[in-house]
């Protein structure tokens, strides 16, 4: 298999995999849907969202998600909690980069008020509808969400003050154009609050290869010297890992919060 067709294999692989994740969501969460208020076979059981609910709570505060619905909570997929690092203020434009269900984009919403503006960015077609019903359920007006990938994103030079990412970097056949892309469209003296996977030695290659366990966040997780070279790379300073979380204590595997900055007024290190 070729580079190239093996990339295509694992995105394809990474939208079928949030794609399911959303479509379960959506049908289960709809209202009038097949699952009721008694579940049937053809949608995933309650307990699936109980699970969901039982791990973000490690994550996010009751008071974060207290009024978030189930289609948002039980779409949470992140590895840790870039709104509560980012120190948003009232009336910046923040972009969440690979937004999932949305809800670091409603948290940052409620951060930025009425006067901000949240875009989140997604390349799963199912996540943007999910997202974009939840804001409605919500009542989120500052929010919108996009279609696109963040190798590329749909938005124009220096339109954001802040960018937030939720265990979605790792998912990417090419960080180097994730950095590139956002320092792009950051403005001068804008910062970075990403939560995400690294790894501290190596995986087995049986791992590495396959495209399931890159869906799950895992086979394409860099080492964190090199996640962090990649960002210098890009142009961003002040590149601090602020905390590690190991899976397991003998784990190389580990969830990590990054802030970094765009050079510019105020924050430049030259
Ligand atoms: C692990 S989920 C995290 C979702 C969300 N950040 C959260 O915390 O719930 C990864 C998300 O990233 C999206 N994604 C993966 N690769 C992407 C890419 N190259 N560009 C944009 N979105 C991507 C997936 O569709 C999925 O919704």
């Amino acid at each position: 298999m070729s580079d190239i067709a093996g990339g295509d294999k694992i995105k394809k692989v990474v939208r079928q995999t949030y794609g399911g994740i959303a479509g379960r969501v959506l049908r289960r969460t709809a209202e009038a849907s097949c699952c009721g208020p008694a579940p049937s076979p053809c949608c995933c059981g309650p307990s699936e969202a109980t699970a969901a609910l039982a791990d973000i709570a490690r994550i996010y505060t009751t008071d974060e998600l207290a009024g978030l619905p189930e289609s948002v909570t039980s779409a949470a997929l992140g590895c840790g909690n870039p709104v509560a690092l980012a120190e948003l203020k009232p009336g910046e434009v923040v972009l969440d980069l690979g937004s999932g269900g949305g809800i670091d984009c409603f948290l940052a919403a409620q951060k930025v008020g009425p006067q901000g503006r949240v875009i989140g960015v997604d390349m799963t077609p199912e996540m943007i509808l999910l997202a974009q019903r939840n804001a409605k359920k919500v009542g989120a007006t500052n929010v919108e969400f996009r279609y696109g990938e963040m190798e590329n994103i749909p938005l124009p030079d220096e339109s954001v003050d802040v960018i937030i990412s939720n265990c979605v970097i790792n998912l990417s056949l090419d960080k180097d154009a994730v950095f590139r892309e956002a320092y792009r469209v950051l403005r001068p003296g804008g910062r970075m609050s990403i939560s995400d996977i690294v790894l501290y030695g190596e995986l087995p290659p049986a791992i590495r290869e396959r495209p399931d366990a890159w869906a799950a966040c895992v086979a394409g997780a860099l080492q964190e010297s090199e996640y962090v070279d990649k960002m210098r790379a890009a142009g961003f300073e002040r590149i601090e890992v602020l905390s590690r979380d190991f899976v397991e204590p003998d784990s190389v595997i580990a969830s990590v919060r990054i802030k970094a900055y765009k050079p510019g007024p105020g924050n430049s290190c030259t």
